[in-house]
């Protein structure tokens, strides 16, 4: 072996243990600026040796973008499920159970059991040979499921090598695929923005995630797995706890949750201490899970068809309340969505009064059912947001109607039309419908549109109703006197919403596009559009061939394009708008922008930016003389950084002493 070859099995190694001690232990031993440079090394080393590639190198990690879809595959054991109860009395017949089939006296000081969390999200089984993994699997039906290696190998703290100990030459180990909740909320912070529909709960987020056809996007969302079952010809230990413990040691993340219980009285105090404490774990748990310890006595317990005997699932009651209906609104949102809504008496759970709940589309009032005054069960279980999962049928009013969907608008009268293929229910009125004009006035002003300050949601009602305001081009025309004899709206408040207005002038491109509430045309194809046509003359003047031959803009957004700018009065809004000093077209590039002061220096944009866009800061960091870079090390001059600054950066930024400017000061600085 050559010195260069010696050295990539030694980096591979050193690697290993470095993404364990950080994605696993908690517990980096290298910063990141040195683990990025053994990282390069690698890489470099492995490009020069073509006969040494591994795919399962720490330089793999990334998730390429290769698509495909996923292999079938028969499991070498079969994927069954736990049986589960909701009482702790049942938790205790079912020790009792487990002695008595064992022919022992009872009590737990012949039946160890262990208990441990029963994590919320979707299971995998990982296979291994020779230390190394070889294939990951979801559940699927049980019997087989989806390969999906290339996304589990993304997963830092999953080992794709193990390190060296007693693990059996081939085995199965099983675990919970998870979304922590910090992960969950930034995905769904970022879906909302996006205007793309929120995951209800990290489960389905997870599993959506896992299923996901480019590996690249899942390695960005921050997906971790717990393991919690060994399967093998023959183990290292005879009993279970052992054996996840050894599992710790070669490099997979087991719960310290995990305790072994050995009296009736200690399981019932694990129930009720994880009933409270389940609350502050870093990921979404259901309940809790006993199992028997000794694998002897699994052995001999055994299977039913559908659940193993020898362990079972206790799960935490979600917190429900009943309340009474006091009536169903329905409600028109900005493109005419009209989304049904249960007002409720006020009610507790969960340390929140819930007086709303989404009933979100006709088909689930129907499958509820739901008659006038119904008393109605409310759940906050993982989900965040309540939830009315049923009625409770004695307790309703003799007579009473059923509540039935609106098949006109509330508003505007309009008859409704059904959106082909989606259970919703749409109000075609788009420019006549006063909720949906004054929905996108308040898109518009958005502050991550337009970011007119001065003017909220209450005020875009308000000018909307007196007149002044009635499309969004009408806000470059307002002046203070005007504002001032609104009863609301003092002179301090008339001054901002000018100079709001005066400084939306300077916002970009992309985000006018944005801004302007084409349907389909959200964030990130307004961004891509912009930069593609660079300017509104030529984005009204194309073809639909020409429109989806952008990438990523498909038939549906090329149709919404269209249809908007056909419509005369948008047309008329656009050069308004035009004449009003908007941005209409992506910023020249300036050659007297050139200098060097931002020479030798290497900087991170990190948020949401007001004054100029991420691209325009991007190229003015170029002209200037600066390096682009995408993470955080050591090598970092300074972080640029606008609203909304992902904490884990803010964190290794503030780790590394990593300076940190805001946009003002960037741009006096060059
Ligand atoms: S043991 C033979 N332990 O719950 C069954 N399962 O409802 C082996 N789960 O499919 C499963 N946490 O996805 C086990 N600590 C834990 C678990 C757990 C979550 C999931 C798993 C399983 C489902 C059964």
């Amino acid at each position: 072996m050559s010195q260069e070859t010696e050295r990539i099995e030694w980096l591979r190694g050193e690697l290993n243990r470095h993404n364990h001690a950080y994605y696993v232990e908690n517990a980096p031993e290298i910063s990141d600026k040195d683990y990025d440079m053994l990282i390069k090394e690698l890489e470099l080393l492995e490009s020069r040796h073509p006969e040494m590639d591994d795919p399962l190198s720490p330089t793999r990690r990334v998730g390429s973008d290769l698509t495909k879809g996923f292999a079938q595959v028969v499991h070498v054991r079969p994927m069954l499920s736990l049986g589960n109860t909701y009482s702790v009395g049942e938790v205790d017949e079912w020790v009792g159970r487990c002695n008595e089939m064992l022919g022992n006296a009872g009590g737990l000081s012949s039946v160890p059991i262990v208990g441990e969390m029963k994590f919320d999200g979707t299971s995998i089984s990982l296979m291994y040979e020779k230390g190394r993994l070889v294939r990951a699997v979801t559940r699927g039906d049980g019997e087989k499921g989806d390969d999906v290696t290339e996304n589990v190998k993304t997963i830092r703290s999953i080992p794709l090598v193990l390190a060296p100990g007693d693990w059996p030459e081939s085995f199965e180990i099983r675990g919970e695929i998870v979304l922590p909740w910090k992960e969950f909320d930034r995905l769904n912070e970022e879906r909302a923005f996006n205007e793309e529909p929120l995951f209800a709960n990290p489960r389905n987020a997870a599993a959506g995630t896992l299923k996901m056809l480019n590996p690249a996007i899942v390695a960005g969302r921050g997906l971790d797995a717990y393991f919690y079952y060994l399967l093998a010809d023959e183990f290292p230990s005879d009993n279970h706890y052992d054996n996840m413990a050894k599992a710790r040691k070669w490099g997979f993340k087991v719960s310290d949750v995990m305790t072994l219980l050995d009296s009736e009285k200690s399981v019932n105090e694990f129930i009720s201490k994880w009933d409270k404490e389940r609350r502050e774990l870093p990921v979404a748990t259901d309940g809790l899970v006993f199992k028997v310890n000794s694998l002897k006595q699994q052995l001999n317990l055994g299977f039913t068809s559908k659940s193993p005997r020898w362990a079972i699932a206790y799960k935490f009651a979600a917190e429900r309340a009943l309340t009474r209906l006091d009536h169903v609104s329905f409600e028109v949102g900005r493109t005419g969505v009209v989304t049904p809504v249960a007002n409720l008496d006020p009610v507790l759970l969960s340390g929140t009064v819930v007086k709303r709940a989404s009933l979100h589309n006709e088909d689930i009032v129907k499958a509820l059912d739901l008659h006038d005054h119904d008393m109605l069960y409310v759940e906050k279980g993982g989900e965040i947001i309540p939830k009315i999962t049923g009625v409770d049928i004695d307790a309703r009013e003799a007579g009473a109607e059923q509540v039935r969907f609106v098949t006109r608008c509330p508003d505007c009268g309009s008859e409704l039309v059904r959106i082909p293929g989606e259970a919703a229910w749409q109000c075609p009125n788009k420019y006549g419908c006063r909720p949906q004009i004054i929905g996108r006035l308040e898109h518009f002003v958005g502050r991550h549109m337009m970011d007119i300050e001065g003017v909220g949601e209450e005020n875009c009602v308000l000018l909307y109703d007196a007149g002044l305001v009635r499309n969004i081009a009408d806000f470059y025309t307002l002046e203070a006197a005007g504002l001032e004899r609104l009863d609301r709206i003092g002179p301090r408040t008339a001054q901002r919403i000018i100079e709001g207005v005066e400084a939306s002038r300077n916002v970009p491109f992309e985000r006018v596009l944005f801004a302007l509430s084409i349907p389909y045309v959200g964030e990130t194809v307004s961004r891509k559009l912009a930069r593609a046509v660079r300017d509104i003359d030529t984005l009204m003047a194309m073809t639909n061939e020409e429109l989806v031959a952008i990438d990523d803009i498909g038939p549906r957004i090329a149709e919404a394009l269209a249809e908007y700018f056909s419509y005369e009065p948008n047309r008329e809004i656009v050069a308004r708008l035009k004449d009003a000093g908007v941005r209409l077209r992506m910023a020249d590039v300036d050659e007297s922008d050139r200098s060097d002061s931002l020479a030798g220096q290497t900087i991170v944009i990190s948020g949401v930016f007001s004054r100029h866009s991420r691209e325009e800061y991007k190229e003015m960091i170029e002209k200037n003389g600066g390096k682009n870079a995408g993470s955080i090390s050591k090598k970092t001059s300074f972080v640029l950084a606008g609203d909304n600054m992902g904490p884990s950066k803010l964190e290794k930024a503030r780790s590394l002493g990593v300076r940190i400017v805001n946009e003002d000061e960037f741009l006096k600085m060059i």
